[in-house]
């Protein structure tokens, strides 16, 4: 039976995409290196420092480790630039709906995101204190597909992880939820799920399949 369903964050309750994109553009575009929305397709669900790696494929030059760390930090300036002017309206359809109508029936809803920028995004859209668990970037140190972010949350919520499902966007992420051995659920297209659905907006489809898994 379903007790918890752990959401990511971005892309799945806020579209945070142009955001990344706008800020890694900017950055790359500085650094002389080739970016495109399609690489960017490829940094969801993937940590800062990860996504920089695949950056920087196109990079003529090698960056040590220092330089890696200014040009990751100067992404996320340009980003938290941006993110700050997130508001509740930039709450995905439908996720507001799935998330109340949970709360309702007594199952338990946390986030399980690979950002640092989480609590901000939060607050931004004003979900801060909405949640029963928040694990993020900053209380992990692995990233997905590693299982840790949504283990955590299950541990912080006490519920074993067979009776959650996690909610994707990303193929990194379905894979850790499976690695997590919970129960997973793709919108966006995200690949390998037990369960898919395009976007939270079909309510009735959610709930039937939380009736279903029951
Ligand atoms: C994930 C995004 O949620 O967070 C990735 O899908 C991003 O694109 C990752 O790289 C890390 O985000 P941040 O905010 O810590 O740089
Ligand atoms: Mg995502």
């Amino acid at each position: 039976m379903i007790k918890a369903v752990i959401f990511d964050l971005d892309g799945v309750i806020v579209s945070t995409d142009d955001c990344h994109y706008c800020a890694w553009k900017k950055m790359a575009d500085e650094e002389g290196v080739y970016f495109d929305r399609k690489i960017n397709n490829r940094l969801r669900g993937v940590s800062r420092m990860a996504s920089l790696d695949i950056v920087l494929e196109r990079a003529e030059k090698e960056y040590s480790e220092s330089e890696k760390q200014a040009l990751a930090e100067r992404k996320n300036n340009y980003y938290k630039d941006l993110i700050c002017e997130l508001t509740p309206n930039d709450i995905l359809p439908g996720a507001l709906k799935v998330l109340e109508n949970l709360k309702e029936n007594g199952i338990k809803i946390a986030i399980g995101s690979s950002s640092k920028n989480t609590p901000i995004i939060l607050k931004q859209i004003g979900l801060d204190n909405f949640f029963d668990a928040v694990s993020d970037g900053n209380n992990i140190t692995h990233s997905k597909p590693n299982p840790e972010v949504f283990l955590k949350a299950a541990e912080m919520l006490k519920i074993a992880p067979l009776d959650c499902m996690i909610v994707e966007d990303a193929d990194a992420g379905i894979e850790a939820g499976k690695r997590a051995g919970m129960k997973t659920l793709s919108v966006q297209g995200a690949k390998g799920a037990d369960y898919e659905m395009h976007s939270l907006e079909d309510i009735d489809f959610f709930n039937r399949l939380l009736k279903q898994i029951a």
